[in-house]
């Protein structure tokens, strides 16, 4: 049940600290907070020892993988591809048995992304899938499942799964990494330990809401968003901007900063506003330009930063702050501000959040 909550999918934003928390402990030892997944030790061999890694997915477990993407190959120094699990299936992709296959999904029965693991397995790649429900198709066909613990997700908006997933991934970049010796045993104790605060960094943001809404109610009659994001936080640009426009049908684009130049510049005037990710890290200053860039032309500006933000500040119209945490740890908390932002802006709107029109929950349709 929805509880003393208007909708489902403001439920499942503010269960985040429990699912999170759950997710992340089902994979901990208590005692040691060694990371374990379970069954996966005939697997691990392959995995540690995998020359590639390919990700596929749809939606917003497309965006996870591109976290994962980053995540992995910065601890792990495995190569990741992310796929649309639509468009890798249909082009006779190249794969071999050396090639782990991961697919990520809440459902676990998205049609693409099971038939794209299918087609994986056919080849001979090793299948493995991040995914929420028990049992599930996925679960059922890959050689190896890491559940994400969020609960069920009756929102068609995926907010909960989304954090599980990012979470999940982060271990197992964080185990990878440590078995393929690419980081010492000081610094994975330190991402454990900090990643093990995230629930409660989370929580913290929840006393921003109605900050959140207030600026919401400004962009009701918007038609058009961009958002901008660099490094870690370019998925959570796309991911801002595919809430936004699922359920407030506003149109949204996400975008990797750097591109605005290469064509979505010519866009910007008053009526468009600019979402920027911008939690300080090396990209930091980059970012301060492009938001200059955007007020220049009259650009309006939201930016999601860290509470200790002192230039982001003075050019944004209006901030939405998240505590500070390691580069790598920051798409969970900083996708939170943009998870609520979508929400009121629909809410006000007088859209249906929970069940926006056209859409499914699960796409079990190709
Ligand atoms: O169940 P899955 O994670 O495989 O679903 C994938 C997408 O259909 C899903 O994420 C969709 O994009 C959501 N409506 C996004 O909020």
């Amino acid at each position: 049940s929805k509880g003393d909550y208007e909708h489902y999918m403001l439920k499942e934003i503010f269960e985040q600290p429990s699912t999170i928390k759950n997710t992340l402990f089902s994979h901990l030892n208590t005692e040691n907070s060694d990371i374990h997944f379970e069954n996966l030790d005939e697997l691990k061999e392959k995995l540690v020892k995998a020359k590639r890694i390919i990700i596929v997915s749809c939606g917003t477990s497309w965006h996870a993988g591109i976290v994962g993407e980053y995540i992995i190959e910065e601890l792990a120094r495995i190569p990741v591809e992310v796929e649309y699990a639509s468009e890798f299936r249909y082009r006779n992709p190249i794969i071999t048995k050396d090639d782990i296959v991961m697919a990520i999904s809440q459902s676990g029965e998205t049609a693409d992304t099971l038939a794209a693991l299918r087609y994986s397995k056919a080849q001979g790649a090793t299948t493995f899938c991040i995914c929420n429900v028990f049992n599930s198709s996925m679960a059922r066909e890959c050689d190896f499942t890491a559940y994400t613990y969020a609960g069920a997700e009756i929102g068609v908006a995926s907010t909960k799964a989304f954090t599980a997933q990012v979470a999940v991934v982060s271990l197992l970049a964080i185990q990878l990494g440590l078995e393929r010796n690419e980081i010492s045993q000081e610094k994975a104790n330190a991402l454990v330990k900090e990643i093990k605060t995230i629930p409660s960094v989370v929580n913290q943001i929840f006393a921003t809401d109605d900050h959140i809404k207030t600026v919401a109610k400004n962009y009701t009659e918007t038609t058009s968003f961009l958002f901008l994001g660099r490094g870690i936080n370019f998925p959570i640009a796309l991911e801002g901007a595919l809430k936004l426009k699922e359920i407030s049908y506003i149109h949204a684009e996400g975008y990797p900063a750097a591109e605005m130049k290469h064509g979505p510049i010519a866009m910007i005037e008053e009526s468009l506003p600019t979402v920027i990710i911008a939690t300080n890290n090396e990209y930091y200053d980059k970012l301060v330009s492009n938001a200059q860039e955007v007020k220049a032309r009259k650009g309006p500006i939201v930016a999601v930063v860290n509470d200790d933000d002192n230039e982001m500040i003075d050019t944004a119209d209006y901030v939405f702050k998240v505590p500070r945490v390691s580069d790598m740890l920051q798409p969970i908390v900083s996708v939170i501000p943009l998870q609520l932002f979508s929400y009121h802006v629909a809410v006000l709107k007088g859209c249906n959040v929970d069940q926006p029109r056209n859409l499914a929950k699960s796409v079990t349709v190709e």
